[in-house]
């Protein structure tokens, strides 16, 4: 997640709004930053890695004249937080600059074509390729805005983009897809940004851009149209009436809804992980005796899913293990032809780093998938995946738990296709699916919201509360009792179905939540039967399934129904409504989800 402004002022330089805007999309990102002008029809761009303060520091970005620039804060995905690849990007003319937030998965195919062509590239970044691509067919047509479509039409991703033209120096070129821009006006100053809170300084009359749209920018003006056929929108402006606090949390009431909300986004950059990181990945794991997989907390039940995941489709045995747990119970068998798998969203949990030191003295191969880049993690494991979730604001991992588990089906089908483990067919429909999950959890989100509400309301007040799930499930059981129970303080108990029989059935009485999750496989039969154990004992059973049939209806007092996707997958579809419960029934508890008693973002203590 990076973050992006533009801003046109004829009345004096925009640097210093720029500037003071790009202060405010810092918690997007922060590895490096920096900023493009025109003035007198040329570019001038200042941008180095670092903190925006550091970069102003060293360059001031206040030194930059000029009427209209744009600027740019970064949270690296393709190529190290450094100078050469912080943005904006320009092309080989030095007469285009992009700034960029998301992901163009086909840039490697368009570089490769652009370079046969004659471009030089400077950077590692994805992003490099649509300053060229623009700078291609700028060559052939006189109308710029017809180029910049042609550019837009070529681009795979996700994007939201801010570009400037020394051909058309009173404009800015801006584009949405599946990455936020909003459009604000002031009289004739026109904005366009990554974010609300960062135009509220200046204005509060906003236009978001919606998916598949452009718009161009000129002083006091804004028009927007469709990418696929340049048809025009009409969209009014919008007043808002709301502080920066409010609006950094996108009018949601806390950072967990927001966080939980965003999920359609994050989990499809999960998705576009690099191929050539996923394969070096499996490479490791393919080559090693033993794979362990090592994490904390939410990052652990990831982990487990994990482990499934990897023996369903690659046949790999992946064994996940608590960090803190890690060293006394493995830490005398781990030998040199060992891999650890570390997943960690912070990269700086203090367990985590103590169990893949030890493992990496004794020779171990240390590979992880974290979301915060330049981590103590990221600097120790010989390959890691970087998650490119966004910063996780709410202490309750949300967001950060979806976009590992999706990290971990791409690494599984990475592994599948390179150990032959799945015929074709079934490959081919199983990423096709995951490719839409993105698809699903929106649709999720819109309905089950009402429906958590209601069970929140129901088991606010419950002495406790019990989850349960088999196979693949059994972690998101496991999740979903930590979220209640961090949050809202509600005693629960989460364990595998199956081992209900063994002593936690003594627990069950009149009125008592058991939350069941049941997806269509091989355990469905005999989560239906302990379902039935408890309700014959007075549960009240709450149960969250994709299946609808008699046999589900039967055992469930209320039954969550959820959109339709394989088992494999209903890990990150069936987390989700437990996110809901969590954080709705924390607030009707009167407390504050983001911020629950006794517990920090990042545990860098043993
Ligand atoms: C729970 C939660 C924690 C973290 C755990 C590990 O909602 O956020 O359980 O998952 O502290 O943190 P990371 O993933 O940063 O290693």
């Amino acid at each position: 997640m990076c973050g992006i402004i533009g801003i046109i002022d004829l009345s004096g330089d925009v640097s210093e709004r720029l500037f003071k805007g790009l202060k405010l999309l810092e918690y997007r990102g922060y590895d490096s930053a920096g900023m493009a002008v025109i003035d007198d029809n040329r570019l001038h761009v200042v941008k180095d890695r670092g903190r925006i303060d550091e970069i102003h520091e060293k360059y001031d970005f206040l030194t930059l004249k000029g009427n209209i620039g744009i600027a740019h804060t970064r949270w690296a995905t393709h190529g190290a937080p450094d100078k050469v690849n912080a943005h904006p990007h320009i092309d080989c003319m030095g007469s285009i600059a992009v700034v960029h937030n998301g992901i163009i998965e086909n840039f490697m195919d368009l570089k490769t074509e652009l370079m046969e062509q004659g471009h030089r590239f400077r950077s590692r970044t994805d992003t490099e390729v649509i300053a060229h691509l623009f700078e291609e067919y700028l060559k052939n047509e006189a109308d710029v805005e017809t180029a910049f479509v042609k550019t837009l039409r070529k681009l795979d991703g996700a994007y939201a983009l801010a570009v400037l033209t020394v051909k058309e120096p009173q404009k800015i070129f801006c584009a949405r897809v599946d990455s936020p821009l909003v459009l604000g006006v002031e009289g004739e100053k026109v904005y366009c940004s990554s974010d609300i809170p960062s135009l509220l300084p200046f204005t509060n009359k906003i236009v978001p851009l919606e998916d598949g749209e452009y718009a161009v920018l000129t002083p006091g003006n804004i028009m927007i149209k469709r990418i696929s056929d340049g048809s025009p929108v009409r969209r009014a402006f919008k007043e808002l009436d709301m502080g920066i606090d409010e609006a950094k949390k996108d009018g949601y009431p806390h950072y967990m809804l927001k966080e939980i909300y965003e999920q359609p986004y994050s989990i499809r950059y999960a998705l576009g992980i690099q191929r050539n990181y996923l394969e070096l990945m499996a490479d490791f794991i393919d080559r090693s005796s033993r794979l362990y997989i090592v994490a904390a907390g939410t990052s652990y039940h990831a982990g487990v899913v994990g482990s499934y995941i990897f023996s369903r489709l690659a046949r790999i045995p992946g064994l996940p293990v608590i960090a803190s747990e890690f060293v006394s119970r493995y830490g005398d068998s781990i030998s040199v032809e060992d891999s650890i798998l570390a997943i960690s969203q912070s990269g700086e949990t203090r367990d985590v780093l103590w169990a893949v030191e030890q493992a990496k003295i004794r020779g171990a191969t240390i590979l992880a998938v974290v979301n915060v880049l330049a981590s103590t993690l990221t600097r120790i494991s010989r390959i890691y995946l970087h998650q490119q979730s966004g910063p996780e604001i709410g202490v309750a991992a949300t967001k950060t738990y979806t976009g590992q588990l999706a990290v971990l089906y791409k690494i599984g089908f990475t592994l599948a296709r390179k150990r032959g483990k799945l015929g074709q067919d079934e490959m081919d429909r199983f990423v096709d699916e995951l490719n839409k999950v993105p698809e699903v959890v929106e649709i999720l989100l819109k309905r089950c919201d009402h429906d958590m509400r209601k069970l929140a309301n129901e088991i606010k007040d419950s002495k406790y509360v019990i989850f349960l799930g088999r196979g693949v499930n059994t972690a998101t059981a496991y999740e979903g009792r930590l979220k209640l129970m961090e949050i809202s303080y509600i005693p629960s108990l989460a364990y595998p179905a199956g081992e209900n029989k063994h002593g936690p059935i003594s627990l069950i009485e009149r009125g008592i939540p058991v939350i069941g999750l049941v997806q269509d496989d091989e355990t469905k039969k005999l989560m239906i039967s302990n379902l039935h154990e408890v309700r014959s004992r007075g549960a009240k059973t709450y149960v969250i399934s994709s299946i609808d049939d008699n046999d589900i209806r039967e055992v469930s007092d209320v039954l969550i129904k959820v959109p339709q996707v394989s088992a494999i997958f209903t890990p990150i579809v069936y987390a989700i409504p437990l996110q809901l419960l969590a954080y709705y029934t924390s607030v009707l508890r009167g407390l504050d989800p983001d911020k629950p008693r006794n517990l920090a973002k990042s545990v860098t203590v043993i």
